[in-house]
């Protein structure tokens, strides 16, 4: 149990800057997941808390104490990685002790207790005396997370532990990492991927990282609903939000976004629109429907359809930026290839962004 505090964190390799003062207050017991796209400082951040990796810059505290200098043992952690990093001579039990039997205070009897405890948790008893090339790849991935659950870790780290097993099994292995936190609600948890869906099922809040900075921190909603940027709200959603340049005016207690070519959509309740100016309107694929009378924000012909069963995703040509405007429909509507549509947005949902990507609306 333990809180791990980020104070300006920087890291270089040589001369080049990966991590550029990341400041982060992680409460005891929280799971907090790292995400962003590959090569934006996931890992480093990550094996920096470790203590696999020096600090360039900046101070890092677990519980309090300031741990830059301290070895990865002295810091009370423990991580699982993408490759497992099993010993494959060694049992699934003695894998597990390996660890164990370097920490010097933890006796025999200790061990065994927390062994058979750890794999009661992970549901890998029946597996102990196996090699670990006998073992399918979520159960390798679940014997390492039990040597890391024996070391009674006051931080957990993963990086991208589900990247290396297939769609099924991955989501298997998330739903049991969800479990694993409830079991172990004391322990602070750090997660790395470059997976959003990992990242809104499992956090408590998320850090979105963009080389080498945070974007944003929030929970999962949080980042949905109120994207501080173009970045986190591209990042988060999927299909991606729609993203159009919109002119942006104040209109009394409102203000209203002119997309060229299009009628302007006037909102609600928007905050912080001083004067008028070029910018971006947001509008996710699920906020928007079919309207029925053939009137709406949006019209154009719809240059593909993919139907998924539960939703069928429509792409328009609406003839204003490069890409088309995507909607998420419920259900199978009877929409074709060709056919000439109108969508209407829904008001409340709709994001506006200043001419730095900045977020107008929410705010
Ligand atoms: N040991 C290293 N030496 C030099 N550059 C590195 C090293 N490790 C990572 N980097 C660089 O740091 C950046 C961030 O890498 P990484 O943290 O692995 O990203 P992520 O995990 O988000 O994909 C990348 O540009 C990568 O090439
Ligand atoms: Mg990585």
């Amino acid at each position: 149990m333990a809180s791990v505090k980020l104070t300006k964190v920087e890291k270089a390799f040589g001369a080049v800057k990966v991590l550029h003062g990341i400041d982060l207050q992680i409460e005891e017991g929280e799971f907090i997941v790292f995400v962003g796209p590959s090569g934006c400082g996931k890992s480093t951040l990550l094996r920096l808390i470790a203590g696999l990796e020096d600090i360039t810059g900046g101070t890092l505290e677990i519980d309090g104490r300031t741990v830059n200098d301290k070895s990865p043992k002295e810091r009370g952690i423990a991580m699982v990685f993408q490759s497992y990093a099993l010993y494959p001579h060694m049992t699934v039990y003695e894998n597990m002790a390996f660890g164990l039997k370097l920490d010097k205070g933890t006796g025999k009897d200790e061990r065994e207790a927390r062994i058979r405890e750890a794999a009661r948790i992970l549901q890998i008893e029946d597996y102990l005396d196996r090699l670990p090339k006998a073992l399918s790849g979520g159960q390798r991935q679940r014997v390492a997370i039990g040597r890391a659950i024996t070391r009674k870790p006051k931080v957990f780290l993963f990086d991208e532990p589900l990247s290396n097993l297939d769609a099924a099994l991955r989501v298997q292995t998330r739903i049991e990492i969800a479990g694993l936190h409830e079991k172990m609600s004391d322990t602070t948890m750090i997660y790395v991927t470059h997976d959003q869906v990992e990242a809104m099922t499992l956090a408590d809040r998320i850090v979105v990282l963009n080389k080498g900075r945070v974007e944003q921190v929030g929970s999962p909603i949080d980042l949905y609903e109120r994207p501080d940027n173009l970045f986190v709200a591209r990042f988060i959603g999927s299909p991606a939000m729609n993203i159009l340049p919109a002119r942006i005016e104040p209109d009394g207690e409102r203000a209203s976004a002119r997309v060229e070519g299009l009628a302007p959509l006037t909102l609600a309740a928007p905050r912080r629109v001083a004067a008028g100016g070029t910018g971006y309107l947001g509008v996710r694929p699920e906020d928007l429907s079919l309207s029925q009378d053939g009137t709406g924000d949006f019209r154009g012909k719809v240059s593909l359809v993919e139907r998924l069963g539960e939703v069928t995703l429509l792409y328009v040509d609406i003839g204003v930026g490069e890409e088309p405007l995507v909607a998420k429909i419920p259900g199978s509507v009877p929409v074709r290839r060709d056919d000439e549509i109108a969508l209407t947005a829904r008001r409340e949902a709709l994001h506006l962004f200043d001419a730095q990507g900045d977020a107008v609306h929410p705010a």
